[in-house]
């Protein structure tokens, strides 16, 4: 994994910071995704709006459109990883994507009253949270590569550089995202293909009750715009906030047994 010291960026493949033509966002009827989609929504831009929720979606497609963005909506579950390559190569074909933020992922961790996650949560946050953003980056990646040109986003977690006994499926497919990411961006950076990863920490909004120290919160808002910073920046990683980028630095410092000790107290 790239840019251990966190929070960093690398401007592997500066491109211009024009306004995005055509960008998919998977994750839109979610809490991150919606504000990333408003704040991108305006005239000359066209959203495609990915997600399962359909009222959810619905709902950020009439915020977008009235800032005067035009809107494509689709409902659509990433569970099924071949449908979701099928439906990037229709709209990719539809018109070319110039860029797209891979927003959507699950969160789960142990289920209360359970030591062990099930293995059937594992699969799924595998598929979601790992395989399908990273073949669909692929896809993206091979059809940009072929312009010369396009810009994909991949939000994966800060949780990705922690072995989370409460959580390790969640852990493991961030982890496995934030390694993918790191080695497409190498492959791509040359043929005109920038590959974010944004890690983010603990994002605070109404629903999510998060129970953790407010000091360790990022604002729903303040997040948006950070990733969608560094996402205009060309950053390569970018750790949001940077105390998390410390928690990965002290994480790999401390002797194993005291690792240990700590991770094993931190609750959902
Ligand atoms: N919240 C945090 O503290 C935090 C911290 C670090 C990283 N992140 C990451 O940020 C991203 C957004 O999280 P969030 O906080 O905005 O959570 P959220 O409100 O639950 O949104 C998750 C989004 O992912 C979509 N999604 C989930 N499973 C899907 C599936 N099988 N097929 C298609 N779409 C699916 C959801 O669609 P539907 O709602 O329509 O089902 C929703 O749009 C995730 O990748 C998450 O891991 C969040």
């Amino acid at each position: 994994m790239n840019s251990i010291a966190g929070a960093s960026t690398s401007h592997e493949t500066p491109q211009s910071p024009v306004s995005p033509r055509r960008v998919l966002i998977t994750g839109a009827s979610g809490a991150l995704g919606g504000v990333i989609c408003r704040r991108l929504a305006a005239p000359g831009t066209e959203l495609l709006l990915w997600g399962r929720d359909a009222a959810r979606l619905a709902l950020v497609a009439g915020d977008c459109r009235a800032a005067g963005a035009e809107v494509v909506v689709r409902a659509i579950d990433l569970a099924d990883g071949p449908a979701a390559l099928a439906a990037l190569a229709q709209d990719d074909a539809a018109a070319p994507i110039s860029d797209a933020l891979l927003v959507a992922g699950q969160g789960d961790a142990v289920p209360a009253g359970l030591n062990i996650e099930p293995a059937a949560q594992v699969a799924r946050l595998a598929q979601v949270n790992f395989a399908a953003p990273a073949a669909l980056a692929a896809a993206l990646a091979d059809a940009m590569a072929a312009r010369g040109r396009g810009r994909i986003l991949l939000v994966g977690s800060a949780a990705a550089f922690h072995a989370l006994p409460h959580a390790p499926a969640y852990a493991a497919s961030k982890a496995g995202l934030a390694r993918f990411a790191a080695a497409l961006r190498l492959a791509v950076a040359p043929l005109g293909v920038q590959i974010t990863l944004v890690s983010p920490g603990f994002i605070d909004w109404a629903a999510g009750g998060r129970p953790v120290p407010r000091a360790l919160l990022l604002p729903l808002d303040v997040a948006a715009r950070r990733i969608l910073a560094a996402f205009e920046a060309g950053a390569g990683h970018a750790i949001i906030p940077r105390r998390f980028a410390l928690l990965w630095l002290l994480d790999r410092l401390l002797p194993g047994p005291a690792r240990a000790a700590i991770l094993r107290r931190i609750r959902p």
